[in-house]
């Protein structure tokens, strides 16, 4: 049987999740990172490459680690947020093809060997990724705020020295704020594109 979402579950996603820059004082639970993380992992990617790393910053010690980076806009959003999360994706993805794409032995040296290709490759799969992030985060009941206002180099730089994925070679993609929006500060959502201005149907 096939089943679809129901309407208040495609609110919930899609017509009534908003991008939040303020919080209530309401926390995240590890719990629930892992809860999206588990979702979220599912999303398809280029030969199940799966580049998307993600560095959950929790406490006010490693959210200060993005001040310097941050565009001055996006400086309070992020420092208020109850979790920050680095979408970063792994250069060096294509090392753990043995693992996610058994049956295609020939994959990492494909991939290894074409730098351009991989390099395509690991920034279009973890932006998706990231798109899934989002998505699962409001399956899951949190709210999300995107931010691509900040300084990569500088980011990356930062949270290199920590080899945090050894063998990795990390590059940040964008930053996403978690936690638990408040609705009382949202401005008016602005519109989309209609049907016949973003579509053709051939
Ligand atoms: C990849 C990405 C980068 C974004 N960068 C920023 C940013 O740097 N600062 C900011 O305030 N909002 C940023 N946004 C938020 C968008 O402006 C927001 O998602 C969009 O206006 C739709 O708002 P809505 O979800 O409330 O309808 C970003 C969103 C995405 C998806």
């Amino acid at each position: 049987m096939t089943s679809i979402l129901s309407s208040e579950g495609r609110d919930l996603l899609f017509r009534e999740a908003r991008s939040h820059n303020v919080w209530t004082d309401r926390p995240v639970q590890d719990e629930s990172l892992r809860e999206l993380y588990e979702l979220m992992k599912w999303g398809p990617t280029s030969v199940n490459g799966c580049p998307a790393r993600l560095i959950f910053l929790r406490t006010p010690e490693s959210k200060e680690r993005l001040r310097s980076s941050l565009a001055p806009m996006n400086l309070d959003k992020v420092m208020t947020a109850p979790v920050a999360v680095i979408i970063a994706e792994d250069l060096s993805f294509y090392e753990k093809l043995p693992k996610l794409m058994p049956h295609a032995p020939g994959m990492r040296e494909y991939f290894s060997g074409n730098e351009e290709l991989s390099r395509s490759t690991s920034f279009r799969n973890s932006s998706l990724q990231g798109a899934y992030l989002i998505m699962a985060a409001r399956a899951v009941g949190l709210d999300c705020g995107p931010l691509s206002g900040f300084d990569n180099a500088s980011v990356d730089q930062e949270f290199a020295k920590d080899e945090l994925f050894p063998g990795g070679e990390i590059r940040s993609n964008f930053i996403c704020t978690l936690g638990y929006g408040d609705a009382r500060k949202l401005y008016p959502r602005n519109p989309r594109l209609d049907f016949d201005e973003a579509c053709v149907l051939l």
